[in-house]
């Protein structure tokens, strides 16, 4: 990271240990031979990983109890032969996380305290402003990002100059999501995960919960809701042909819907989904640069379908050998739908128990400076206003410049929200439903 070698580096050393919640050097070495191998993401492994993320706290309290007879340097090299190599390098190295976040005309207050209730100095950040809002609005953004200490010396946050469109119902929200996450491939080889944030979310976990909990997870999982049902709702939906004005106009203008209606494909299966998604870096690369040209062909049957962000990931996902077997039916995401309006509704204080006990890792939709957004801030991130989430890299004095002093990057110090989010997907990968729940046809 760069920002150790800046002047700012502590001198003194982190009083935790990396990683220091659950995971013990022997749970590390197994997960660790897991994605050193980069084994396909089968049956056998999910069900092993299930297993081996079930068994993390009492394989903790195991090793917990034999590390405080013996010196704490690590196994023994001789009771461990083969072990000693993958100790050393056996605390997971976190991943990192691409982030787009986007927002429209008076976003930009949003866009930056979502960027400080995200931040952790290993990720990536792209903030978008569509063309709804005044260039000079991107410029403020960029220079509030310009002048913070922090995202200076680590250089990982970027604004788009030019914007895209995207219109919500139409097919430039899913232009804008690859053209970010290609801007993201090229700024860096580093990150693990793609995750676009809309300027009405929030997250409900530290980055050092999400980053710790995902670091012992296969790197090619992808969190995607789908479902390939389509009953005469769906399909009311699906048949329309819709002409999106982000593509070809250049002042926003109302969708242009076509008077016939198309069949449904024949020739690969539709999957429905939700706007938000975890994606995996290889998937993302199978989208913007694989040789197979089936995500192009679906992006041009998507390209006049309404809401084609939903439906296109699980889709290509879906109908790919290469990453069927890779897909989670749940994005992680808290929202309440509201049936009349078939939209999210907005959350309140009085959602609060119900997002912390989801366990999901971001919640969706806030109205702007919601009182909730606060009691999040205070009780789950820590945070205070104007400062970024502190973490296992600050090493300042608590209180509202913590994160000026910082260290190691690496060091993650997860929360109570790791276990939450933690329990949340032992519980998905546990009893195998997810595999029934993986592509299914319906
Ligand atoms: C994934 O694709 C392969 C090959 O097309 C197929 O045999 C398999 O059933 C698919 N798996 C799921 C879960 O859809
Ligand atoms: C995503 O899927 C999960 C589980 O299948 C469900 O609880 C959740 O409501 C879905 N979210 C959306 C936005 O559809
Ligand atoms: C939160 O929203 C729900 C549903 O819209 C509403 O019933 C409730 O009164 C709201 N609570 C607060 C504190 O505004
Ligand atoms: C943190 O900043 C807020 C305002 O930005 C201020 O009211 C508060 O006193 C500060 N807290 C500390 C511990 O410095
Ligand atoms: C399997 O997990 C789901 C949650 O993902 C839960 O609702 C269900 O009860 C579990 N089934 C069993 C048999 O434990």
């Amino acid at each position: 990271m760069q920002n150790q070698n800046s002047t700012a580096t502590a001198t003194a050393p982190p009083q935790q240990q990396p990683n220091n919640h659950f995971p013990s050097s022997l749970s590390n070495a197994i997960l660790f031979n897991l994605r050193d191998h980069k084994p396909k993401p089968t049956l056998l492994l999910y069900t092993f990983l299930a297993i081996s993320l079930f068994s993390l706290t009492l394989i903790l309290s195991l090793s917990l109890s034999s590390s405080s007879s013996t010196p704490h340097s690590g196994p023994d090299p001789f009771l461990y032969p083969t072990r000693r190599l993958i100790f050393d390098k056996s605390t997971p190295s976190p991943p990192s996380i691409a982030y787009l976040i986007s927002g429209s005309r008076g976003d930009s207050g949003r866009i930056l305290r979502l960027l400080s209730a995200t931040y952790h100095p290993l990720n990536h950040y792209l903030l978008h402003l569509d063309p709804s809002a005044p260039h000079a609005d991107r410029e403020r953004v960029a220079l509030m990002v310009q002048s913070n200490p922090i995202f200076a010396a680590a250089k990982n946050v970027h604004v788009m100059g030019k914007p895209d469109f995207a219109y919500a119902k139409g097919s430039s929200p899913l232009s804008l999501n690859l053209h970010a996450a290609s801007i993201l491939l090229r700024l860096s080889v580093g990150w693990d995960w793609f995750v676009s944030l809309g300027a009405d979310a929030y997250p409900l976990v530290t980055q050092d919960d999400l980053l710790h909990i995902l670091s012992f997870l296969p790197k090619d999982m992808n969190f995607v809701n789908h479902s390939s049902y389509i009953g005469w709702k769906e399909a009311r939906k699906l048949k329309p042909i819709i002409v999106d004005p982000g593509l070809y106009l250049s002042e926003g203008t109302e969708m242009f819907y076509a008077t016939q209606k198309r069949e449904l494909p024949s020739a690969y299966r539709l999957f429905t989904g939700s706007s938000f998604s975890i994606l995996s870096r290889s998937f993302m690369e199978f989208c913007l640069l694989g040789a197979d040209n089936f995500p192009r062909i679906l992006l041009m049957y998507f390209a006049n379908t309404p809401s084609s962000l939903s439906n296109y990931f699980p889709t290509v996902l879906c109908n790919s050998r290469q990453f069927n077997r890779t897909v989670i039916n749940q994005n992680l995401l808290y929202g309440i739908y509201d049936n009349h309006r078939n939209d999210l509704r907005p959350l309140n204080s009085t959602d609060f128990d119900g997002m912390v006990r989801s366990g999901a890792a971001f919640a969706q939709k806030f109205q702007k400076d919601d009182p909730v957004l606060d009691l999040i801030d205070q009780k789950i991130l820590c945070r205070s206003p104007g400062s970024v989430v502190p973490g296992g890299w600050c090493l300042g004095e608590p209180g509202n410049s913590s994160c000026l002093t910082w260290g190691d990057a690496k060091i993650l110090r997860p929360s109570t929200g790791s276990q939450r989010l933690e329990q949340a997907i032992v519980q998905l990968l546990s009893n195998g439903t997810f595999l029934s729940h993986q592509c299914m046809y319906e």
